[in-house]
């Protein structure tokens, strides 16, 4: 863990910053993004920094993206060729603010009062600043700025203006700046990306009366992108118009006379629109959300933004008692995760969101054991939509699978934008089989919990059947063993390219099996359908017999010496890492090793087989728990953000309370307080996502099972009380948990049996039940 500096105070729905601290600039920048699964812009300044190595402006628009030829020094068979990124686009929250020529800045202007707060009940990043000019004219300043939640295409910023002491000229200069380039890859592969230079070239530049907008085209994934803002004063205002261009840049001037203690409100309409998403319908589109947006008014759009927040909160939160720093933390969590996540069936949730360049926007499997399982029980309707993404991408998974030599079925990518694969170092991606598993149980844990019968049989069956099939490919019996799967990586990608990892056989069991069963339900309940999906995919029944059997006999490794198991086949010959000798400072150790160091001893960069006992902690006995979870808790770094958390669940499962505390503080604030250096390239959204199952499935104990939904809740010695919201089956219920009591109450919905610490209770109302110890 990094020193702490932190700069931004606690409070329990904001996130304030009092000072500006230049060497925390991108970090808060990361921090205080704002976005709605659909734009995601950093928050920069709206008039920049003038020392641009304290900012990394950006702007990105999910599933907007340039490709690229990925270079190898030696290439093989069925490499990628072509990687992914998302661009950062056109620049469209610029305002400058100008008095006698004086550029208003927080670099070196004179700042008498300054607040910035991200509003976790609003939906909207807001800046207050003092500004005092080198003639002594103060002005207070405020800006806003907001991503629609109900127009994925629309962002606002508002500005106003009161000159406190003066009346006088101000100039405001509203832009949008076409000169924008993505970060370039350093040694890290965590940062940047494989682009360099511009990649957005510029088709058309338009002024007209108060909108100005920029067509542009990328130079190899052939999108257009139009960016346009439309920019009104809702004060009534006495000023002069000029028009500023230049080869990158379009903008109005307007020099205003401004009047002591007089506010001048400005608002900018933005609107994104691209042919990823709209054939050749994009100036239509803008029109339609810009004449939407200034008909609605800014004060509406804000409205409409804090009812979609309450909405949410009301059936999502988490509250904490007795600790705001942890309240602050997972609501901010929360928040991010929500305005990060792509809502459209078209896109999905970069490991950094929308905040950052880190990972080039790429989706992994972070999307089906981290953020779905959020969404399932707090807004289903998001965890569909990423679940249709899947199925939209299919036929590229179908692709996929054909160049790794597998005649049938659907090989997902382990990284992604449009579904085609995109990552070049197979050892750590494309060998991650176990992604098809995840993605199967993602739909098993969506199904249980919403019965949602529609998508199953549209979607979601097509999906297992077709990815089940590699899994019946890849495997084979061996004698004494039963069904094994050579040559793939599991979620540990410090042990790599190995026989039997034992979480993606158990995973591949569960989803063999589960296809299986769908395949009869389906048949047995909608045959039309079935024999629709069957014709579609040419199933044979033979192969569903097939996976049956294969799910039967998969063999789990399992050492009869120690008694655990083994992470794979080889994972216990080998040395185990010298944790005594390796200075902290060799930490992560994908920075300070070479894969093959690595990967010839015992130790995990994160939960592998910790991660299964929690997604299936039903099959295995709290004693195998013990084992399994205090043999790995010694092997495993942590280097990935992915890990803490599952720890944490897992923990909790087993009892060790102060343990699960430790592993979720390692959570809840991790990108708040920046715990590993690098918040400044984007959130850590799996992490995020993880803290909030660290509550519900750790400390809550929740688990879902079939028909079936348990709690069995413990309580941190540092908590008074917690809460968490369950949607399930058309219901919420509210689990409420303080040092003596666990109260559920269904807030909504019908009657339901549950199961409290093992016993099944009837849930109708409220109750109440002492808290086990
Ligand atoms: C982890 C992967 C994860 C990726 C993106 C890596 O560091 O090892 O499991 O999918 O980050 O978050």
């Amino acid at each position: 863990m990094n020193e702490i500096k932190n700069d931004l105070l606690i409070d329990e729905w904001k996130i304030v910053e009092k000072n500006f601290n230049l060497e925390g600039s991108k970090k808060n920048e990361t921090i205080f993004s704002i976005g709605n699964g659909y734009i995601g812009m950093r928050g920069n300044f709206e008039e920049g920094l003038k020392d641009k190595k304290y900012t990394v402006e950006g702007t990105y628009l999910n599933g907007f993206y340039e490709t690229h030829e990925i270079k190898y020094g030696e290439k093989a068979y069925a490499f990628p060729e072509i990687g992914q990124t998302m661009l950062n686009v056109i620049n469209s929250k610029i305002i400058k603010i100008y008095v006698d020529d004086e550029e208003f800045n927080m670099m070196d202007s004179e700042i008498l009062d300054y607040e910035r707060v991200l509003d976790l009940k609003e939906g909207v990043l807001k800046r207050k600043a003092v500004w005092r000019t080198k003639t002594g004219k103060e002005l207070e300043l405020n800006f806003e700025r907001l991503a629609s939640f109900d127009d994925k295409h629309l962002a606002a910023v508002k500005v106003s203006i009161i000159p406190l002491n003066f009346s006088g000229k101000i100039k405001l200069v509203s832009l949008i700046d076409g000169n924008v380039k993505n970060l370039t890859a350093e040694d890290d592969p965590r940062v940047g990306s494989g682009l360099s230079g511009r990649s957005l070239e510029i088709i058309e530049k338009n002024i007209e009366d108060d909108e100005i907008s920029i067509l542009s085209k990328t130079k190899n994934s052939n999108f257009k992108l139009l960016c346009a803002a439309k920019n009104l004063f809702t004060t009534e205002q006495d000023y002069t118009v000029k028009s500023i261009e230049d080869e990158y840049i379009v903008g109005i001037e307007y020099e205003i006379n401004g009047v002591e203690k007089k506010k001048i409100e400005f608002i900018k309409y933005i609107s994104y629109t691209t042919t990823r998403d709209y054939d050749d319908e994009i100036f239509n589109v803008k029109d339609r959300v810009l004449k939407r947006a200034v008909k609605m008014g800014y004060e509406n759009i804000k409205k409409n933004q804090i009812e979609y927040m309450k909405r949410f909160w009301e059936s999502a939160d988490v509250e904490i008692e007795g600790d705001a720093k942890l309240q602050q933390g997972i609501r901010f969590n929360m928040f991010h995760i929500l305005q990060s996540t792509g809502k459209d069936s078209k896109t999905n949730i970069g490991a950094k969101g929308l905040t950052g360049e880190g990972y080039e926007g790429h989706y992994f499997w972070d999307t089906e054991m981290y953020i779905i399982p959020m969404f399932i029980y707090t807004k289903p309707e998001v965890a569909r939509k990423l679940l249709e993404y899947r199925y939209n991408t299919l036929d590229k998974a179908r692709e996929r699978a054909r160049q790794m030599s597998h005649e049938k079925g659907a090989l997902f990518p382990w990284r992604t934008i449009n579904g085609e694969e995109c990552s070049a170092y197979f050892p750590a991606s494309t060998a991650q089989y176990h992604i098809n598993a995840d993605i199967a149980y993602a739909i098993k844990k969506y199904y249980e919990a919403t019965l949602d019968e529609e998508f199953l049989i549209k979607y979601g069956a097509e999906i297992l059947f077709e990815t089940a099939r590699i899994f019946e490919d890849l495997g084979h019996y061996v004698e004494g063993k039963g069904f094994c799967i050579d040559g793939v990586t599991g979620p540990d990608e410090y042990t790599a390219i190995v026989n039997n990892n034992a979480y993606t056989n158990l995973m591949a069991k569960d989803h063999l099996s589960l296809a299986a069963y769908v395949a009869e339900y389906i048949k047995k309940n909608f045959n039309d359908e079935y024999q629709r999906i069957k014709e579609k995919i040419e199933l044979d029944e033979e192969e569903i017999v097939r996976w049956k059997k294969a799910a039967d006999n998969m063999y789990i490794p399992y050492d009869e010496k120690l008694k655990i198991h083994p992470q794979d086949d080889s994972f216990l010959s080998k040395k185990i890492w010298d944790f005594e000798n390796t200075p902290k400072e060799n930490y992560p150790l994908l920075l300070h090793y070479h894969p093959l160091v690595i990967y010839r001893h015992q130790v995990c960069k994160q939960a592998d087989w910790v991660l299964a006992l929690y997604l299936h902690s039903d099959k295995f006995t709290k004693e195998q728990k013990i084992r399994d979870f205090e043999y790995y808790e010694k092997v495993t770094t942590h280097d990935s953000s992915l890990s803490p958390c599952i720890f944490s669940i897992v923990a909790c499962d087993i009892g060790y309370i102060d343990k699960a505390y430790d592993y979720f503080m390692r959570t809840a604030r991790m990108d708040l307080d920046d715990h590993h250096g690098n918040t400044k390239d984007g959130i850590h959204a799996a992490n995020m996502a993880g803290s909030w199952l660290g509550i519900v499935a750790g400390f809550g104990g929740f688990r879902a099972f079939e028909d079936e939904i348990l709690f069995s809740p413990r309580i941190p010695q540092n908590w008074n009380r917690y809460s968490f919201k369950i949607n399930y089956r058309q219901r919420l219920i509210k689990v409420d948990v303080n040092k003596e009591k666990v109260i559920l109450q269904l807030i909504k919905g019908s009657p339901i049996k549950v199961k409290l610490y093992d016993k099944e209770v009837q849930l109708e109302d409220k109750i109440e039940r002492d808290l086990a110890n």
